[in-house]
């Protein structure tokens, strides 16, 4: 269950404003439920909480079951919308140090030779008993035409190919748009498995389709409860959204008085990957016509030693979220030593939560008190509910706070300039 605490914040508000603000957030919230605000086609994400599809959950769930049975890698080719939600949850659930197999490998997400080169090679050494790796591609593009990923996957194809002949094409798995697009001819052309992402749900609002439900399957996580997960989160915010509306008025009221950057940090460092992901949804959503907060991630206590200056004593043009779990997935006694030269005896015995939440207490109060208004959105634990309902709670937050702004939160049109700038010096017809 999310909890929200916005009373760190409150009194950098003028009388009224949140009330105006949480107004503006309910009218927001009402236009995208009756899909009357901008952009109503592209509203999938939202029907897909209305009518779950169970088949296809136990259509990925057994593919994965299959995949993990033989695989030694499995490697989710894909940028943006198309990777950072898989990486998000898989960050989230999974082990810092995994060793279980399938390793999970990114590619597509990115332009360097190097990696690709020595992904290459890693893929063709051979195990410890003198055997080839057993390796999984899973290709996700919704136009098909991403220079990133088309360029990986050309490279990676021809990996699979000459290592696997013919067995290749049921280790290729591409997940795209119904029809159109470079990859839906490659997939015609060679037979490959093929999973659909619906015209009508945008790449930064797929984790809960095949784009983000087969790569997390695959890393061996249970789908069905992260997608009911969102969809109980999506019931609560029909029933009682009053609670959820106070974020987004908050955060717009907090855009309205002068705020410019929303600082996302954590004192889980497993939930970095879900940072990227939220300033994904919240970068390319908001930041249209000079408008928006700008979304910094930040994976404390690490960041206090590099970041935490700022944040503190910098610019007075932040605001903060932190995500708080409040049952930690394992924890640690602090030992007692009998020498003390560290003089951490005072904290001998205390558990690395406690400690934890300690420090991430005085840093809230010590931000807020050097000018930083501070929400926090808190969760019991992490798990597959968890953070399917977290998933939703920013996707419908984002939605409703982008309404306010008076902009369509569906497109990115700025995305094209660097495209359009790059073909033009690639000479790309
Ligand atoms: O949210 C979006 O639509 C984008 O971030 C896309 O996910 C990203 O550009 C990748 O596009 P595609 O899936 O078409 O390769």
């Amino acid at each position: 269950m999310i909890k929200l605490d916005t009373t760190s914040a409150r009194s950098f508000l003028k009388d009224g404003h949140l009330e105006e603000a949480r107004k503006a957030s309910e009218q927001s919230l009402h236009a995208l439920l009756t899909k009357t605000g901008a952009g109503p086609e592209w509203l999938g994400w939202l029907d897909i909480m209305k009518n779950p599809n169970d088949a296809l959950l136990s259509e990925v769930s057994d593919l994965a079951a299959a995949i993990r049975k033989d695989a030694d890698v499995f490697i989710i080719c894909g940028i943006g919308g198309s990777y950072l939600g898989a990486k998000a949850v898989i960050d989230a659930l999974g082990s810092f140090f995994p060793g279980k197999l399938p390793e999970i490998i990114y590619a597509g997400h990115q332009m360097s030779a190097r990696y690709l080169n020595e992904l290459v090679a890693y893929l063709g050494e051979k195990k410890p008993d003198g055997s080839a790796k057993s390796v999984y591609l899973n290709v996700i593009s919704k136009s098909g035409t991403t220079t990133e990923t088309a360029m990986a996957f050309r490279i990676l194809r021809d990996w699979m190919q000459s290592s696997y002949g013919a067995d290749s094409k049921k280790r290729i798995i591409c997940t795209t748009s119904e029809s159109g697009g470079a990859l839906n001819k490659i997939i015609e052309a060679n037979g490959y498995k093929k999973f659909v992402l619906p015209d009508n749900i945008g790449g930064r609002f797929s984790v809960l389709s095949p784009v983000g439900l087969l790569p997390i399957a695959v890393a061996g996580f249970d789908v069905q409860s992260l997608y009911y997960g969102a969809v109980a989160e999506y019931e609560r915010i029909l029933k009682t959204p009053n609670d959820r509306l106070e974020y987004t008025g908050m955060r717009y009221a907090l855009y309205k008085s002068g705020f410019k950057v929303d600082v996302i940090a954590s004192f889980e460092p497993e939930l970095k990957s879900f940072g990227g992901w939220m300033q994904q949804l919240m970068g390319e959503s908001e930041g249209k016509n000079h408008k928006g907060l700008y979304p910094a991630v930040h994976a404390y206590s690490t960041d206090l030693h590099s970041l935490g200056q700022m944040v503190q004593d910098g610019e007075r043009n932040l605001i903060e979220t932190f995500l708080v779990v409040e049952k930690p997935t394992s924890d640690a006694k602090l030992p007692s030593d009998p020498d003390n030269y560290d003089g951490l005896n005072y904290l001998a015995g205390k558990s690395i939560h406690e400690i934890n939440t300690k420090a991430y207490l005085g840093t809230r109060s010590a931000h807020h008190d050097g000018g930083v208004p501070v929400m926090s959105i808190h969760i019991d634990s992490i798990s597959e509910e968890s953070i399917g309902a977290l998933i939703f709670f920013f996707e419908i937050a984002n939605r409703v706070y982008v309404y306010n702004l008076g902009e369509n939160p569906f497109d990115q049109p700025g995305v094209e300039d660097y495209k359009k700038a790059m073909f033009r010096l690639l000479g790309k017809e």
